[in-house]
């Protein structure tokens, strides 16, 4: 069976493509992480108080120089990885080497793929953490400011799915709003455990040599290094479960909004309607509207669900120490986190776009939704409220006469006490948002410094 020459020995083709071949492909969106880690870890071996030094001042700029060139040419998509690589770390390291001779043999001194790629997942992590979070907060603005053009639109509001209270499309916009905004914090927290930098556990239980693991970390901009050298190995699988755990809730929040869309925009209903160009026709039913982004997106939560739950399932019996085992986790975690920030992207004009129908939303209304606004003015009037409540059971007629629009905003709505403070959402809305800026102009600082030229690259 015909092999190859690697980096690191000659394997046969088919063992490359199993072990390789998927990781390959998967491997492009890390290229330019895998550069900056690599930087960072150069020029953190470069200032070690050893002699002779392990790469001189003037080697660390070359290298450097050489792994620029790397992330501009993957921008352009012009770096790519071989099979022969088995992963975008060999591919780098063959590509300085024949550019720099043996310096390039020399950067991977003090270093493994092992912690290499858990330093490339955790950089990819932040950046499409941050992604998201900025996907979140557009959405949660959109579905505010719906809300809010809506503020004075009566909706009823249910429970068991039957018709229980007045309520308005605020109060229902708003509800997903603020889920979303929890579900930023879960976002949050999982960006704060997963900023710590694993670079020098090597392959898992760190070298003998005295490496600066506080400088690697803080050179990436990293929060601080992981501290055990073991765990920091034993932490991948959990930190992208961590991950797409939290991107789970956030498409938990879609999924249920798409379920409200679904059944309010059925003609029984017909209280909102989707723009027509995020719904789609039948090949055979001419006068067809379907809502399949909202149907795709119920079910794309469950594949991030399950996304999560492969990777659980791959690191619940994982032993100690590196294996290899957790490459499978590297699709799971980049499709559940596609997933979500395409699903967030999509909803986000298609609730802009959203109509509600006034009409339709107070034709909605029958007298019995009042009841329990009616009773408790009776209890208002003195009436004990089992004794409000027996009474409006048995005189349901008298609530028959009321206007929507007119009981329910001005007397339930805007005094009482329901959750619907416009400055509320917006103070946590540009939380979010500054957080994203402050995380993002502190990496791409840090990461200017480290290569010398202003990053993102232009
Ligand atoms: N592609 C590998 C992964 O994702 C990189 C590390 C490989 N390490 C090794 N010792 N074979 O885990």
């Amino acid at each position: 069976m015909a092999k190859q020459k690697t980096t690191v020995g000659i394997i046969n083709n088919e063992t490359l493509a199993y072990t390789a071949g998927r990781d390959v492909e998967l491997d492009h969106a890390l290229i330019t992480v895998d550069c900056i880690g690599t930087a960072a870890h150069v020029t953190m071996l470069s200032k070690m108080p050893v002699q002779p030094k392990l790469i001189t001042e003037d080697e660390r700029k070359r290298v450097i120089e050489g792994l620029v060139e790397i992330i501009g040419q993957a921008q352009r998509n012009k770096f790519k990885i071989q099979l022969a690589d088995q992963d975008v770390h060999l591919a780098v390291e063959r590509t300085l080497t024949k550019k720099l001779g043996d310096l390039g043999k020399k950067i991977h001194t003090c270093r493994s793929r092992n912690d290499q790629v858990a330093v490339d997942l955790r950089l990819y992590a932040k950046e499409q953490l941050l992604q998201t979070l900025d996907e979140a907060a557009a959405l949660a603005a959109a579905l505010v400011s719906f809300g809010r053009k809506n503020k004075m639109v009566p909706m009823v509001g249910r429970t068991h799915m039957q018709p229980g209270m007045p309520s308005s499309v605020g109060l229902w916009a708003t509800a997903h709003a603020e889920s979303l905004l929890d579900d930023c914090v879960g976002l949050i927290n999982a960006y704060e455990l997963n900023d710590q930098c694993p670079l020098g556990s090597a392959a898992s239980y760190g070298v003998p040599l005295p490496i600066d693991r506080q400088l690697t970390s803080d050179l990436l901009g990293f929060g601080r290094p992981t501290h055990n050298v073991l765990y920091a190995n034993n932490g991948r699988g959990k930190m992208e479960n961590l991950v797409l755990s939290a991107m789970s809730q956030v498409m938990l929040t879609l999924s249920r909004l798409s379920q409200d869309l679904m059944i309010f925009t059925m003609p029984e209903f017909d209280y909102f309607q989707l723009p027509a160009e995020f719904c789609t026709g039948s090949s055979i039913m001419p006068q067809k509207q379907n809502p399949d982004v909202c149907e795709l997106m119920r079910a794309k939560a469950s594949r991030v669900k399950a996304a999560e739950l492969g990777v659980y399932d791959l690191i619940k019996g994982s032993p100690t120490g590196y294996n290899r085992d957790l490459q499978e986790a590297k699709e799971l975690f980049m499709e559940g986190i596609a997933t979500t920030r395409a699903s967030l992207r999509i909803m986000t004009p298609m609730i802009q776009g959203t109509k509600a129908n006034k009409k339709k939303l107070i034709a909605g209304f029958t007298p019995d939704v009042f009841a329990t606004d009616r009773a408790l003015e009776l209890v208002g009037e003195g009436m004990p409220f089992r004794d409000a409540y027996h009474y409006i059971k048995e005189n349901l007629h008298e609530l028959e006469n009321i206007d929507p629009t007119e009981a329910i905003l001005l007397k339930t709505h805007m005094g009482a006490p329901l959750g619907l403070d416009w400055e509320y959402f917006k103070g946590r809305i540009a939380a979010v948002k500054e957080t994203v800026r402050e995380e993002r102009k502190a990496f791409n600082r840090a990461v200017s410094k480290l290569l010398g030229v202003k990053y993102p690259l232009k």
